[in-house]
């Protein structure tokens, strides 16, 4: 039997202005959300929720963290845009800050994650060009299936998921798909000397948290060396101490040639992306060439300060390893009918749902609703469950026993 909840009316007339009015491209659970402080939401009625999201790991700092906000404030007094046609006197601070911060010669700054995407795109087709000898426009890229790497024409070129790409064409050109996790898919592709890059997600989120063997992602840098290739890791989603480590790269001491960045890089507040390159590659792009009118504002630049240096004050790299053990320990403890697996690293986790019903996954999560979690279903029979990584242990414990008991009352 289906799930229903009865929905107040002051909720229905949020959730109707938004059919009427907004664009249909989103199919969210019904609750309209006014607050959030932390791990926590509050609904327009005063319910309050755990966050189990967190907006897409863009929150990792916890919500409307009060060390971001004050800088976002502060600098908002002051000044927000000056576009790049003049200096400002936060863009460098904030370059010369994530450089040393992650070890790279530049940066090169955006708003979106998926512009950073483009933007590595580009970079790597320019490199190839001018420094690989590729001929012109023949450059590829290789990409793995199940990606997720956003919404923009070229980028669902190479998606695999038809909700993507469907009806979107003509594609772009350019892009070799492989099997995710497949070392002799990769080494094949390899031996075309077109190649410039393999962009990869170091764990695919949106497609359920699936993470490679161990090994995958070193064997593919070097192989990326031995063939002169770029390996761009797109850590928009699993970087910034989501997964236990800086960056999930780290697990395997893999420095990528170019490392995208997006999400918590503003901790929510504000949409903030960054490329990160060598000299060598990110001096191929000449004045005029590439930007954004937002990308590098003095705003972001205070905020991404800000949230950077929160990741390192409250070592949530350490707390997200921590409690995600523990996490994933008391999920299994549940023996639950209805679990069939529990993955994950650090805090970005998810369980698939094992269920007659293909519609069991987005009725558990309507129940964890009723029950003060939130989680969104992610492909059908997958649970993403990634609270903000300044959860406690009590926490942790408390929102595994709503989840039980949501899993209790999910009907045969
Ligand atoms: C791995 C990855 N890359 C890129 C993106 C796109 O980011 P944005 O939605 O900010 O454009 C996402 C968003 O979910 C993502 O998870």
């Amino acid at each position: 039997m289906q799930t229903t909840f009865a929905i107040s009316d002051t909720t229905q007339q949020y959730l109707n202005l938004e059919h009427e009015f907004g664009a249909h491209n989103y199919h969210p659970l019904p609750v309209v959300l006014e607050r959030g402080e932390g791990v926590f939401m509050w609904d327009v009625e005063g319910n309050r929720y755990y966050d189990f999201l967190s907006g897409y790991s863009a929150v990792n700092q916890g919500h409307c963290h009060p060390v971001i906000v004050d800088a976002l404030i502060e600098q908002a007094r002051k000044l927000t845009l000056t576009s790049r046609a003049f200096y400002n006197n936060l863009l460098g601070t904030y370059e010369a800050y994530i450089t040393d911060y992650f070890g790279f010669d530049k940066i090169l700054p955006m708003n979106t994650g998926v512009e950073a995407v483009e933007t590595g795109i580009k970079l790597a087709r320019r490199w190839g060009y001018e420094v690989k000898g590729v001929e012109a426009n023949k450059a590829q890229i290789i990409v793995c299936s199940e990606n997720f790497h956003g919404r923009t024409s070229a980028v669902i070129s190479f998606s695999t998921d038809p909700s993507s790409y469907k009806d979107f064409g003509p594609y772009m050109p350019g892009f070799t798909v492989i099997p995710y996790n497949d070392l002799n898919a990769l080494k094949e592709a390899l031996k075309d000397n077109n190649v410039v890059a393999f962009l990869v997600e170091p764990i695919q989120g949106e497609a359920g948290v699936v993470v490679p063997h161990e090994g995958y992602l070193s064997a593919a840098k070097s192989y990326c060396e031995a063939a002169n290739v770029l390996f761009i890791a797109d850590e928009i989603q699993t970087g910034l101490c989501r997964t236990g480590k800086l960056l999930a790269c780290d697990h395997e001491q893999v420095k990528p040639d170019i490392l995208l960045l997006g999400k918590a890089l503003s901790g929510g507040l504000l949409p903030v992306s960054a490329v990160l390159a060598s000299d060598e590659i990110m001096l191929t792009i000449k004045p005029g060439e590439h930007g954004s009118t937002y990308g590098g504002n003095p705003l972001a630049c205070a905020v991404a300060i800000a949230a950077l240096q929160v990741l390192k004050d409250e070592r949530l790299d350490e707390r997200a390893e921590e409690m995600g053990q523990l996490f994933r320990e008391r999920l299994a403890a549940l023996k639950s009918p209805y679990i069939k697996t529990i993955r994950g690293k650090g805090l970005l986790n998810a369980i698939v749902i094992d269920h007659p019903r293909p519609e069991a996954a987005w009725d558990l999560c309507l129940i964890m609703k009723e029950n003060g979690i939130l989680a969104k279903p992610t492909h059908g029979d997958k649970i993403r469950l990634a609270p903000p990584l300044v959860i406690t242990e009590e926490q942790i414990e408390e929102a595994v026993s709503l989840i039980e008991k949501s899993l209790n009352s999910l009907t045969a």
